[in-house]
């Protein structure tokens, strides 16, 4: 007997990320950012899945892995005050509040190299999206200045054996 586990919404999302994933670059982020935002907002959508956070700072569980190597979908767990370095990517990428509220600060490179200065700040709430190219100059900093834990997922364009080393390039702690 065959038993067929039923499909949750997270298969479906992932479906539609892979889907995406493999669009032009151009307009990959973007597409990949408008199928997170279908479904991040889903109250249920980890249900079952332990995303543990940590006390000294945010960390990542992978949710999937594509067989191809394309990209990796990972759940970000910040508790208040844990936020990113400043950095920009290697690789492109696409995020979705899931859970709490983010706020996400971009910066300008700063000249001589005097640290980055802040040019714009967004309040990203459960179901908000955001992504971006591989670019050195997209360079922004994700906190947790709420309250209560927050949990986004990210999609980044490497496989996720190379995320120590592929996906950030780190401007300032
Ligand atoms: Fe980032």
């Amino acid at each position: 007997m065959i038993i067929t586990k039923p499909r949750t919404n997270l298969d479906v999302m992932l479906d539609r990320v892979t889907q995406a994933a493999r669009s032009p670059e151009a307009i990959r982020p973007a597409a990949v950012g408008e199928a997170l935002a279908d479904f991040v907002h889903d109250p249920q959508l980890l249900a079952g899945i332990a995303c543990p956070c940590c006390p000294d700072r945010y960390i990542r569980h992978l949710l999937h892995a594509d067989p191809e190597g394309g990209f990796a979908v990972v759940a970000l767990v910040w508790r208040p005050g844990q936020m990113s370095p400043i950095h920009a990517h290697h690789t492109w990428c696409a995020l979705g509040v899931h859970r709490g509220t983010l706020t996400e600060s971009f910066y300008q490179r700063g000249a001589d190299g005097q640290e980055p200065t802040t040019t714009a700040t967004c309040l990203r709430r459960a179901g908000d999206i955001s992504h971006g190219a591989a670019d050195p100059d997209v360079i922004h900093r994700l906190a947790n200045l709420g309250g209560t834990n927050a949990l986004s997922i990210h999609v980044y364009g490497v496989p996720y054996e190379r995320f120590g080393s592929d996906v950030n390039l780190v401007y300032s702690a």
